[in-house]
């Protein structure tokens, strides 16, 4: 049994648009009518589609809109299928399994905010963006990508808030300058980030040098980080409370592999540590953490662990499954 089940309901796509170069926006409907459930700024739906693959995507319209959810879908070569599928396949009218939202990038109320976007990591910024105009609190948000072309939602953005919005294109030769933008940020100012990894990596650096404290940047990644050799190079004991087993996972094998193969339900989905569906509360041992959603504050925490990436750091770790 997971103990955190996430709702799941069915989704009609009502529309489907081009944004920019290789970038779709779908927009979803309930699939019964009616009104589809709340979410927060910075949260992701897992979209299950026809073809049988999973992928999260991070709504980008307005929560306050209980009628339809916007997520937008980078068309990635090389990927899982998934965005494949939705460019050339999936059509109005088509209906889709969602389930969620769920958010592990959650806008917390500041004075001030900075807003850093790579590519397609403006879409869970959107949200948060609109909340902080509507607030009327101070915010800028650099905004980098190849091309304007390749930006979605770019025009809108510097249409509306020109004031606010710096654009920052590869293409132009133009740089986004993260030392010197953080050596700026106004005292108090909550910082979110969201793009390719070696923006956030440069981020995270970044933030470490000007001795920022914790939880003032808060990140979203979209791929795995990279994580190292695991603490424990040999097999280990699950020990699952709710179900009375004692697992064995050995060191090629996630303690989600292992504890499906016991027969016990667990929620899933990227299964690479970046979605937060597995999470899994610990009751006692040490997790040595590899996911890329849970803050180094929360993974310090050791209360809850990605059972698809992250592993034991001691001999036996007791889960709440
Ligand atoms: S399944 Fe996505 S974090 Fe584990």
């Amino acid at each position: 049994m997971n103990v955190h089940p996430l709702p799941s309901v069915d989704v009609i796509v009502t529309d489907r648009q081009s944004v920019a170069d290789d970038i779709l926006l779908l927009t979803l409907a309930a699939a019964g009518g009616g009104d589809l459930p709340e979410w927060s700024p910075g949260a992701h739906l897992d979209l299950m589609l026809p073809n049988g693959v999973e992928r999260q995507y991070s709504l980008c319209s307005d929560p306050a809109d209980r009628g339809s959810w916007q997520v937008a879908v980078l068309r990635e070569s090389g990927g899982r299928g998934g965005s494949e599928f939705v460019h050339a396949t999936l059509a109005i009218g088509e209906t889709l399994r969602a389930r969620g939202p769920l958010n592990h990038f959650a806008f917390e109320a500041a004075s001030s905010y900075v807003f850093v976007a790579g590519g397609i990591g403006i879409t869970p910024l959107l949200p948060m963006i609109r909340e902080a105009a509507r607030a009327g609190a101070p915010w800028t948000l650099a905004y980098a990508g190849r091309s304007e072309g390749s930006m979605a939602f770019v025009k809108e953005l510097v249409g509306e808030h020109a004031e606010h919005v710096s654009v920052y294109t590869s293409e132009a030769g133009e740089r986004l300058a993260l030392d010197d933008l953080f050596a700026a940020a106004p005292a108090g100012a909550q910082v979110y980030c969201c793009g390719p990894a070696r923006l956030l990596d440069a981020a995270t650096a970044r933030s470490t040098e000007l001795g920022w404290p914790a939880g003032r940047l808060r990140l979203e990644r979209f791929e795995a980080k990279s994580t190292g050799a695991p603490v424990l190079s040999d097999a280990f004991e699950v020990e699952l409370e709710y179900s009375g087993l004692t697992l064995t996972v050995p060191p090629e094998r996630s303690i989600l592999d292992v504890v499906e193969e016991a027969g016990v339900l667990v929620l899933s989905s990227c299964r690479e540590g970046t979605c937060g569906t597995c999470e899994t509360p610990v009751v006692s041992g040490e997790v040595d953490h590899r996911d890329s959603v849970l803050t180094p504050e929360e993974q310090a925490d050791n209360e809850v662990m990605m059972i698809c990436v992250s592993r034991a750091a001691s001999a036996k770790l007791v889960l709440e499954l």
